[in-house]
């Protein structure tokens, strides 16, 4: 009796040796375009699939998970999960799974990046230069401020939060967190961190930057009372959730200066940022691209392949994130 292969979806362009990899095991339905699905579009294709290879743009909600009847596994090409209601999955016994570890040094990189550009106003320069602006060199042309032994506040001491503070180590800076939980005495020794709450940290930081996942507790962590407690010379560095920030309220501290500076990976209504960002001096803005290393982001295709073939194959998904629903 001929054996019917596993369907599967796969939302949105990935890199091609994960669609080779399924493809081998299962009939692929590949979307591959940039644009992806419409929600309405997703509530039609995920229709008869085992199966869906998601990304961060694809929301699924507890209306839409409550119709995925025969999905085994919602597999997200992402270490966030915040696009997919996790408790209904759970619920409906559907697997979710994330593309944690791979991206952890890489996205560490780009935010480390962001401070850095923001501290030494890199794209003001870049801009000065490339207009034609530069005419002579004086004495505090584009001066800013100094990385090296300054306060790094981390909101999240995750893995990338781990991996921040280990490349503010490198730079001699002090290094406070704040978490929901503190971290392990050893790893505050080894890392040579300092938990403190979380206005200690908004008031005594030179750079502020967060990594934390978007859930109802961390939804506008920073808003405009929190922008008041920080330094007029501070930093925020924002590769976690664009709502972990509320947006309005950093454009007006950005533009009356009640903060020094701003580098954005992320924001609220993406693809869109607050106009009230766009013409701001002050920030330096970059289109979700945190992880986005060329090994990084393949790592991350192949993983959602893996987590997904894993799941239709009756093993347990490596990164099983509702890990209530394996016994
Ligand atoms: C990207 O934002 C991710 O969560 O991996």
């Amino acid at each position: 009796m001929a054996h019917t292969r596993a369907k599967i979806l796969v939302t949105k362009r990935v890199f091609p040796e994960a669609i080779a990899f399924l493809e081998q095991r299962y009939e692929v339905d590949y979307v591959a375009t940039d644009e992806g699905l419409s929600s309405d579009q997703l509530s039609q294709r995920v229709r008869g699939v085992q199966a869906i290879v998601s990304q961060l743009t694809d929301k699924f909600n507890a209306g839409l998970i409550d119709t995925l009847d025969g999905v085994k596994v919602i597999s997200n090409v992402a270490v966030g999960f915040d696009n997919i209601d996790i408790a209904a999955a759970t619920q409906k016994g559907i697997f979710a799974t994330n593309t944690p570890d791979v991206l952890t040094e890489t996205t560490a990189d780009f935010a480390f990046s962001l401070l850095m550009a923001a501290a030494r106003r890199v794209v003001e320069g870049h801009q000065f230069v490339h207009s034609g602006q530069w005419k002579q060199w004086t004495i505090d042309l584009l001066a800013g401020q100094d990385i090296f032994g300054q306060t790094l506040g981390i909101f999240g001491m995750g893995r990338i939060g781990q991996a921040v503070a280990r490349r503010g180590r490198g730079f001699s800076m002090r290094l406070i967190y704040h978490d929901a939980q503190r971290a392990p005495a050893e790893l505050e020794k080894e890392l040579g961190l300092e938990f403190v709450s979380k206005d200690e940290l908004l008031r005594s930081a030179d750079f502020v930057s967060l990594h934390v996942p978007l859930l109802e507790s961390t939804r506008k962590l920073i808003g405009a009372p929190e922008l008041a407690m920080m330094k007029p010379s501070a930093i925020l560095v924002n590769t976690a959730r664009g709502p972990v920030v509320d947006e309005a309220a950093l454009a007006r501290a950005l533009a009356q200066g009640q903060i020094a500076s701003a580098g954005l990976d992320v924001f609220e209504r993406e693809p869109e940022v607050h106009p009230g960002l766009l013409h701001l001096r002050n920030v330096v803005l970059a289109p979700h691209i945190a992880s986005a290393s060329v090994e990084t982001r393949r790592k991350m295709s192949m993983m959602a392949a893996e987590n997904a073939a894993a799941a239709l194959e009756g093993r347990r998904p490596p990164n099983l994130i509702n890990s209530a629903l394996w016994r």
